[in-house]
């Protein structure tokens, strides 16, 4: 944490179908007066997931982020994923929480085995090693038995698994509430809740009972 009480944070997308998760998490990211800086870093498919998903070129940094926000960001710093110098690269630098989002088995695959030949599975790994929040938004159906066992061993590392998978006890009506719900619960992991977030206030069933 900053000396003024505020976070910076890292966010990964990878080559992992749900580009709107990541694009709603850097929308929430960006307006939360609790955060100073968005370090972004985009695969190569990751890039290719924003325009296949959500027709947003490739493009330079700063149109990328101008495309998937609707608005310029004074927080978002994008970063090359080829960069293995950049600040977060350094346990040195203090980050406070990175979610990969969407996370490919792929980049799951290199952050389990600790290769860091790219700045999401170095920054992942510095997470870890520094015993920081990182949270793995995994994504892919069904899962073998090898997307498992690297789930595991990232877990038993300190790695938070939440896997892509939305709830529907918030009664969702759009797509968007889906997504708004399932990446509100990844910012809470991250120390950062929401109040858009829908917190079960207990079954009506139950309380029913016990009336
Ligand atoms: C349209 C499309 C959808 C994909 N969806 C997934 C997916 O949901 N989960 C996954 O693990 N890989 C998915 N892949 C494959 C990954 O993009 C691929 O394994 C890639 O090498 C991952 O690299 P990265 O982790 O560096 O982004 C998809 C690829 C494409 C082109």
């Amino acid at each position: 944490m900053q000396q003024n009480g505020k976070k910076i944070i890292t966010v990964g997308v990878t080559g992992a179908s749900g580009a709107v998760l990541a694009q709603k998490m850097l929308g929430l990211l960006d307006s939360d007066a609790r955060v100073e800086r968005i370090h972004l870093v985009v695969t190569e498919t990751g890039l290719r997931l924003f325009a296949e998903e959500l027709a947003i070129p490739s493009s330079s940094a700063h149109q990328l982020v101008q495309r998937i926000l609707g608005h310029p960001s004074q927080k978002i710093e994008v970063i090359s994923n080829k960069d293995v110098g950049a600040s977060i690269a350094s346990g040195s630098y203090a980050v406070d929480a990175m979610a990969v989002i969407p996370c490919s088995v792929g980049t799951l695959a290199k952050i389990a085995a600790g290769t860091c030949d790219d700045l999401i599975a170095r920054s992942a790994d510095v997470m870890l090693k520094e015993a920081r929040k990182l949270v793995l938004c995994v994504r892919d159906t069904p899962f073998s038995r090898i997307h498992l066992e690297n789930m595991l061993r990232a877990q038993q590392a300190g790695a938070v698994i939440m896997p892509a998978i939305p709830s529907f006890y918030h009664h969702p009506k759009t797509i968007d509430d889906l997504v708004v719900q399932y990446v509100c619960r990844v910012l809470a992991q991250m120390e950062l809740p929401q109040d858009v977030m829908f917190r079960w206030p207990g079954s009506a069933t139950a309380k029913e009972a016990k009336a």
